[in-house]
């Protein structure tokens, strides 16, 4: 008999479930970006994103696998069972942080995005969880190389916890839209904030109680 623990879907069924609306609206909007780069109908809507139609295809792409891969890197129990697994998920889904940053500070700083949907605020927050992001994975990456696995957690908790704060913003969005209409302006941009802070407040909570 085994002395490793069972895996278990809890985790990394929550984490899922936590990307499934970013996930799927990032495959809406890609499916959309493809029909109009192939003769589609461009419409106010989507006008913005047809401007940096590649930014916007690598950043689904990257945030998408981000998301998904890396739910299943925190179960002890998957790490401990299939260790080789973990190193190979692990370099895609350092990769894909990586490049779901980079597109992402491209798009905020590169794409005209209309400022009932993104405010000073809201810039400058995006900028900052990008560099954040890029700056969690590589110390990150450092530590493992290093043989630092605590360190190497505990950076990989606070880059997954920031690009999780798509997942978020939809949890804090979707009842205040539901009750009191769309979300915009300063409003909009304090919600979408809080999402990251809100994450990166539980990432530091769950490092000090040395999770999992
Ligand atoms: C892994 C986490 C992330 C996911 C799942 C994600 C997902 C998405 C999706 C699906 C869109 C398209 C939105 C639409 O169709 O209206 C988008 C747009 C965008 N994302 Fe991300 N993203 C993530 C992380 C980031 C980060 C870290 C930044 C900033 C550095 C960022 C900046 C942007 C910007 C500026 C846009 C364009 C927004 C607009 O024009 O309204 N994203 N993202």
């Amino acid at each position: 008999m085994s002395l490793l623990p069972s895996p278990s879907w809890k985790l990394p069924g929550a984490l899922l479930l936590l990307s499934l609306v970013p996930v799927a609206a990032g495959a809406v909007r890609l499916l959309d970006v493809l029909k109009v780069s192939s003769g589609g109908l461009v419409t106010a809507e989507n006008t913005r994103f047809m401007t940096m139609p590649g930014a916007v295809l690598a950043h689904i792409v990257a945030a998408s696998l981000f998301c998904v891969l890396g739910a299943f890197q925190f179960d002890a129990a998957i790490r401990l069972r299939f260790p080789r697994l973990h190193r190979i998920t692990g370099r895609v889904v350092a990769l894909s942080g990586i490049l779901t940053a980079l597109t992402g500070l491209w798009m905020t700083a590169g794409m005209h995005i209309p400022a009932e949907l993104q405010g000073e605020l809201l810039y400058g927050a995006r900028l900052l969880v990008g560099i954040c992001m890029l700056l969690a994975i590589s110390v990150s990456i450092r530590a493992v190389l290093r043989g630092r696995i605590a360190q190497h957690k505990a950076w990989m908790i606070r880059a997954y916890a920031l690009g999780q704060g798509a997942g978020t913003q939809v949890l804090i969005m979707l009842p205040v839209a539901l009750t009191a209409g769309t979300p915009t302006f300063f409003f909009r941009d304090i919600l979408m904030t809080s999402a990251w802070g809100l994450n990166a407040v539980f990432a530091e909570w769950l490092i000090r109680r040395r999770w999992p």
